[in-house]
C-alpha cells in the first residue's frame, strides 16, 4: 500500500492551481444518464472517486472516453438500471444515480452505500422523498429495489433534514418527473447550484424561489451540451490552511473567492492576512495564531470537509479553541492522530477542546479518511523531521496531484511504495 513521506518542517510559497470540484463533478455525472444525447464535460479532478462514478456509469451502459481533465460521455445505449455494490461501497455518492436511474426508466436497483469513517451515512431522507414522487420501494440485501409503475410525478417536499446529496438527487429525479416539484428546506451548496446550472444548460427547467427552495417543471428531452465543473472550494480552502499553519505566502489561483467567504472570514479571524482578486485569493500566514470557536454547518456556514484542516491550525493557535462537528456523528478520526503528534485535543461527543501553543512531532500516522488524511499532511508540514501518512488511498479520492502542488510550493513530500 502506497505511503506519503513528509520531510518537514517547511514554509509554502508561491501559485497552486486550483482543480475541478470532486463534489459538483459527482451529482454532474450522475445527472447525465437523463440524457440520450452526447455530453462533453470540462475541468474534471482525476481523482478516484471520478473514476469509480465514471465506472459505475460504465457498468450501467454509459460509453466515456476521458481525455486529461475532460470526458465526453454517451448515453445513448445506455440501458442498464443495476448500481452493484462492488462499485457504490467505496463511493457513497453512487446513491445519487438512484434518481435519475429512476426518472429514465421508472425503475433502479441500487446498492445502500454503507457507512465509512465518519458516520452511518443513511439514505432515508433521499428515500421518504422519492417516494413522494410516487417511487415505491423496498431494501432487500442491502440494495434497494424501486419503481415507479407511473413514472414519476410531480409534488410538494420539504426535505425532514437539510441533506446535500438527498437535495441533489431529488434535483435530478424532479427534472424528469410529469409537473411541478417544488422542494424546500434544501442544501445550497455551491456544488448544488452547479448541478443545477448543469441541468437547466441542459434544457431542464429548475428555478430557485427562495433561499432553501427550488421549482420544477418536469422535460421530457435534453439537448446535447458541453460544461465546465466549477473549482473545489474544499481543496481551495485545505491549501489556505495550509499557508497559514506554515506561516507561508500562497496565491490560490481559478477561484471565485466569494464562494469561501466563510472560510476567509475564519482565517483573518484567526490573523492570516489575505488579499483578494477575481479569480485568486492570496494568504499570507501569520507565526501569531489566534484562537478562536468553529461549528460546522450547511452552506453557507463552516464547511465540515474542512473541519480537520481548520483543527490543525488551531493547534497552533494562543489559546485553546473549540470546534463543534454538527454534521456528522463521527468526523473526528484524525484527533487520536493528530494526539499522537503532539496535540492535545479531547473529544466529548460532538465537541472537540483543542490546546494551542501546540508544537507537532513528526510520527508514523494512519489516514482514516479523505480529509483527515489531508489534515495529517498539514500537521507534517509544520515539525522538523519525516513523517510518514499510511493508506493515502483515501486522500486519492479526493485530492488530485497532491504532492505534486505541494512540492511545487516548497514542500518536501513524496509518495513510496
Ligand atoms: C456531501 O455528502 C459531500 N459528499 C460530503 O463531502 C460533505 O461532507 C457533506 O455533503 C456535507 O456537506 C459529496 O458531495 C459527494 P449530507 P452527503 O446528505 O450528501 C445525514 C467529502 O469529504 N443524512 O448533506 O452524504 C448524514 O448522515 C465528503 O468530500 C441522513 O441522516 O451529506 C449527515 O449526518 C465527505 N439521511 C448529514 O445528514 C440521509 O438520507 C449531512 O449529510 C442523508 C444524510
Amino acid at each position: 500500500m502506497q505511503k506519503l513521506e513528509v520531510f518537514g518542517a517547511n514554509k509554502l510559497k508561491g501559485q497552486i492551481k486550483i482543480s475541478g470540484s470532486k463534489n459538483a463533478s459527482l451529482p454532474i455525472l450522475a445527472a447525465t444518464l437523463l440524457s440520450r444525447k452526447k455530453i462533453y464535460l470540462k475541468n474534471l479532478p482525476r481523482v478516484k472517486d471520478i473514476e469509480t462514478m465514471a465506472s459505475l456509469l460504465q457498468s450501467l451502459g454509459s460509453k466515456i472516453k476521458f481525455n486529461q481533465n475532460n470526458l465526453v460521455i454517451d448515453n445513448i445505449k445506455q440501458r442498464k438500471s443495476f448500481a452493484p455494490y462492488s462499485l457504490v461501497k467505496t463511493m457513497r455518492a453512487g446513491i445519487l444515480v438512484l434518481g435519475p436511474l429512476l426518472a429514465k426508466f421508472g425503475k433502479a436497483k441500487v446498492s445502500l452505500p454503507g457507512g465509512c469513517a465518519i458516520g452511518t451515512r443513511p439514505v432515508d431522507i433521499h428515500l421518504d422523498a422519492l417516494s413522494k414522487l410516487g417511487v415505491k420501494y423496498k431494501i432487500v440485501q442491502g440494495y434497494v429495489h424501486a419503481i415507479a409503475a407511473k413514472g414519476l410525478i410531480g409534488n410538494k417536499i420539504r426535505f425532514s433534514k437539510i441533506s446535500v446529496g438527498a437535495t441533489e438527487n431529488l434535483i435530478i429525479a424532479a427534472s424528469f418527473a410529469k409537473g411541478t416539484t417544488v422542494l424546500s428546506n434544501c442544501a445550497i451548496e455551491p456544488e448544488i447550484k452547479d448541478l443545477v446550472n448543469f441541468l437547466k444548460n441542459m434544457g431542464c427547467n429548475i428555478k430557485w424561489i427562495s433561499k432553501r427552495s427550488v421549482k420544477i417543471e418536469g422535460v421530457s428531452e435534453v439537448k446535447e451540451i458541453t460544461y465546465q465543473v466549477m473549482f473545489d472550494r474544499i481543496e481551495a480552502g485545505t491549501y489556505l490552511v495550509a499557508a497559514a499553519v506554515t506561516a507561508g505566502n500562497l496565491k490560490i489561483k481559478h477561484i471565485i473567492p466569494k464562494i469561501i467567504q466563510t472560510e476567509i472570514n475564519t482565517l483573518k479571524k484567526i490573523g492570516a492576512k489575505i488579499n483578494v482578486k477575481k479569480d485568486e485569493v492570496h494568504i499570507i500566514g501569520n507565526k501569531k495564531i489566534k484562537n478562536t470557536n468553529i461549528k460546522t454547518a450547511p452552506y453557507p456556514g463552516f464547511p465540515t470537509d474542512l473541519q480537520a484542516q481548520i483543527m490543525v491550525l488551531l493547534c497552533k493557535a494562543n489559546k485553546q479553541s473549540v470546534i463543534k462537528e454538527d454534521i456528522f456523528e463521527n468526523r473526528f478520526m484524525h484527533v487520536a492522530e493528530l494526539n499522537r503528534m503532539g496535540a492535545k485535543i479531547s473529544t466529548n461527543g460532538n465537541t472537540a477542546k483543542v490546546t494551542g501553543n501546540i508544537n507537532f512531532a513528526a510520527a508514523e500516522l494512519m489516514a482514516t479518511d479523505l480529509r483527515a488524511s489531508v489534515s495529517l499532511i498539514l500537521a507534517a508540514l509544520t515539525t522538523k523531521g519525516k513523517s510518514v501518512i499510511n493508506r493515502i488511498y483515501h486522500l486519492d479520492r479526493g485530492y488530485e496531484n497532491i504532492e505534486k502542488k505541494l512540492k511545487k510550493v516548497g514542500a518536501k513530500i513524496r509518495r513510496v511504495n
